[in-house]
């Protein structure tokens, strides 16, 4: 695993967590990585500087982190080909004229997935995602498409907000919240980020007395993904994994939430596992595949990395390696 910072490397934008890991899969790999949440590209350059015999399409949906990492990554050269996007549409961009023309006879080797948002969209008051300055109700990682937070929390149903909130950060207060929050927009109380955070903080701040976490982190999390659709977008990205990315190519994701964990773990189950449903000592009759091998567990930040970045404390990767399909009737042996 290497251990000296890759060149280029420049955590004020955003600090890559677990870069050692990710450079650590795909050091024997040659050919083009998917990097579908570029950030600051701080993965892009510990990926090129350990590895000359990649290059990496390098996509995000915010045009900030395009701008600013396109500047970073620019010593690397025709090695790097940026993208904004979505990484739901994954396969419109491989399929696009240019790309494909950049990838040439360069196979596709694998992807790369760091979920969330960036430590400079977080500390930006000016993108709305933050708490701790009055800021926009904005939160789109992409502000040019989607409804920002202000029309999200006028249009949405209470039930739904509700519902968000206790899927995605605060289920114990998930209902008075809601409740609190849409009262509060219907009498023109919230205009800002702290304006929504004091609403937050009536509700819940009793219940954090004495924590060290801010008692709005949570429902900001929780409208932040909904903000973003984030959910629908990684379930479309991992529906399509099997389809964009043959053998041998690796393809990791780094989730920072439960809710987004869960859905990682359990697509590249149905990977390894061909998400076959037949009593498993009976012959299997629904035509499952196995696609891919898992490598290794679910790998956790190591102690140093989250004393230096606390932010990496509730990382979790997970990594698969695409292999030929073999019918799950033929690994039992019938
Ligand atoms: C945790 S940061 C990635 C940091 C990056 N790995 C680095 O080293 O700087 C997540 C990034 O993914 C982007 N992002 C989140 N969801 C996305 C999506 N569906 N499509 C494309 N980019 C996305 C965000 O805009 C953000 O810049």
């Amino acid at each position: 695993m290497p251990e000296a910072q890759p060149s280029g490397f420049d955590s004020a934008y955003h600090a890559p967590v677990m870069w050692r890991e990710v450079c650590e899969i795909f050091s024997s790999s040659s050919g083009v990585v998917v990097d579908g949440t570029l950030g600051g590209g701080g993965h892009t350059a510990a990926l090129l500087s350990s590895n000359q015999a990649l290059a990496v399409i390098a996509v995000d949906r915010d045009p900030v982190a395009i701008e600013f990492a396109g500047g970073r990554l620019a010593e690397f050269g025709e090695r790097v080909e940026l993208r904004r996007a979505s990484f739901h549409a994954l396969d419109e961009v491989l399929a696009d004229q240019e790309v494909r023309h950049w990838m040439a006879d360069r196979p596709l080797v694998g992807g790369l997935f760091d979920l969330g948002v960036s430590s400079r969209q977080l500390d930006d008051p000016t993108r709305g995602f933050s708490f701790r300055e009055a800021g926009p109700l904005d939160m789109r990682m992409d502000p040019a498409s989607g409804l920002n937070l202000a029309d999200y929390l006028r249009q949405v149903d209470e039930v739904v907000l509700a519902r968000a909130i206790a899927e995605n950060g605060e289920p114990r207060f998930a209902r008075t919240l809601a409740r609190r929050i849409k009262q509060a927009m219907g009498a023109g109380r919230i205009t800002t980020t702290s304006d929504l955070r004091d609403v937050v903080a009536e509700v819940v701040g009793r219940a954090y007395a004495g924590r060290r976490i801010d008692p709005a982190t949570k429902v900001f999390q929780a409208l932040r993904i909904e903000v973003n659709q984030e959910m629908e977008a990684l379930e479309q990205l991992l529906e399509k994994i099997p389809a964009v990315f043959g053998p041998p190519a690796r393809v990791c994701v780094i989730s920072y939430h439960s809710g987004e964990d869960q859905r990682v773990k359990r697509a590249f189950a149905a990977m390894t596992d061909g998400g076959c449903r037949c009593p498993k000592d009976l012959p299997c009759v629904c035509g499952a595949q196995v696609v891919a091998r898992r490598l290794g567990g679910m790998h956790r930040p190591r102690e140093d990395e989250v004393r230096a970045n606390p932010r990496a404390r509730s990382a979790k990767l997970r990594a698969v390696e695409m292999i030929e399909p073999v019918a799950v009737a033929e690994l039992r042996g019938l």
